[in-house]
């Protein structure tokens, strides 16, 4: 027998939707690879070109702020002149047709947001929020994007509110992701490598409580074997096939 085509795998995603109550979508930086946003693993991704302990960890922005900030003010510049794509507002149409739906995302670029979607969990934080580290004041960057090292008027270096490396995650989106995990049917893990942890433990605790797991990426990862169904291929045209098809 041959194998079934992305059309018959699709189909059987819908069906296993059609009769769930429940549904949550995982999604990491494939997501947002669409708008145009840099992945980090794959050839040419982030962490290919930067080495992580230089630019994401807080020792390295003590040892060095305007580098650091400097390269996330970059990042905030790239994240807001790019738009959501076709994946991003799928996902926001999905929680239109649920009344029991989540995005548990581990990217920090705000796409699902600007998108529609309300409900997200955001484990590794928010590109778009920063805060003093001396007095934690928020602090508003919108058109700020200076290469050097920002400073509150407590004195205080300004950084963004995302989570780097050796830093434990919000522990309020961490606990309400991880009871959507395993409370929901129908799980989809879009566009992550499932290679950072705690966040990929959503896609084995999903799957250990039950849920019907549907991998979409362009390629296989460390976690496939987690899933029921992959289908390779684009988030911003696989999910909008889904969409249309719950949506007849
Ligand atoms: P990665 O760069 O590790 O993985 C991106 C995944 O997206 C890969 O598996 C690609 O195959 C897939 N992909 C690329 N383009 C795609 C597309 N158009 N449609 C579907 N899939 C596509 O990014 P993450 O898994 O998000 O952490 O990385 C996890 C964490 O590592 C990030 O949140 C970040 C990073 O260090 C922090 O900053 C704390």
């Amino acid at each position: 027998m041959s194998n079934p085509s992305l059309d018959d795998q699709i189909e059987t995603v819908v069906e296993k939707l059609l009769s769930a109550k429940s549904v949550v979508v995982f999604t990491g930086a494939g997501v947002s690879a669409e708008s145009g946003v840099p992945t980090f693993r794959d050839k040419g991704g982030m962490w290919t070109k930067f080495k992580p302990e230089e630019l994401a960890n807080f020792d390295a922005f003590m040892k060095n702020p305007d580098l650091v900030t400097g390269w996330y003010s970059h990042r905030r510049k790239i994240m807001s002149e790019v738009k959501p794509n076709p994946g991003h507002y799928a996902v926001a149409e999905l929680e239109k047709v649920f009344d029991d739906f989540c995005v548990i995302t581990q990217n920090v670029d705000n796409l699902h947001r600007r998108a529609g979607s309300k409900k997200i969990f955001e484990l590794h934080g928010n590109i778009e929020r920063n805060y003093c580290i001396t007095c934690k004041k928020n602090h508003d960057l919108t058109g700020n994007y200076s290469p050097q090292a920002i400073k509150c008027e407590c004195g205080g270096l300004v950084r963004p509110d995302v989570v780097w490396f050796g830093e434990i995650l919000p522990q309020d989106q961490y606990a309400g992701a991880v009871a959507a995990a395993e409370s929901c049917d129908v799980f989809f893990s879009v566009g992550t490598s499932a290679v950072v942890y705690p966040a990929a433990y959503m896609i084995i605790y999903a799957k250990q409580a039950g849920a019907f797991v549907v991998e979409v990426n362009v390629d296989y990862t460390d976690l496939s074997h987690y899933a029921n169904q992959t289908l390779l291929g684009n988030s911003g045209e696989i999910l909008p096939r889904i969409v249309r098809k719950i949506k007849r």
